[in-house]
């Protein structure tokens, strides 16, 4: 069996609620997206928020409100629900972010999906 899944950390290393992100380059292209844990879960998103495609964390691993409620983009303020992706306030209401689809192994182990 091929098994070409990322391992990218163990669900102990997040805060909950907590993000982390990641920039990893697969096939040859760079993929940049984060966590976020909440409530025990693990939710995945592309780094790049709807509004103007950037990222949205202002230092590492900065995603959340000061709440750490909702997903914040640090540019220009754009909110989102951690468990969706939807954006709720900012110039981008309507949008959401992207997911990316992670697995998490019974032992913790996160990974991201081929
Ligand atoms: S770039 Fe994210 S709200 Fe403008």
């Amino acid at each position: 069996m091929t098994n070409n899944r990322e391992k990218l950390c163990h669900i102990n290393e997040l805060n909950d609620p907590g993000a982390k992100g990641f920039e990893i380059t697969r096939n040859g292209l760079e993929l940049a997206f984060f966590i976020v844990k909440k409530d025990n879960q693990v939710y995945g998103y592309q780094n790049k928020c709807p509004h103007a495609g950037i990222n949205l964390e202002w230092r590492p691993d900065d995603f959340l409100d000061m709440d750490k409620a909702l997903i914040q983009c640090s540019v220009h303020g754009a909110l989102f629900q951690i468990e969706s992706g939807d954006c709720v306030a900012g110039p981008c209401n309507g949008n959401n972010l992207q997911p990316v689809q992670l697995e998490v192994e019974q032992n913790g182990d996160i990974f991201l999906s081929p």
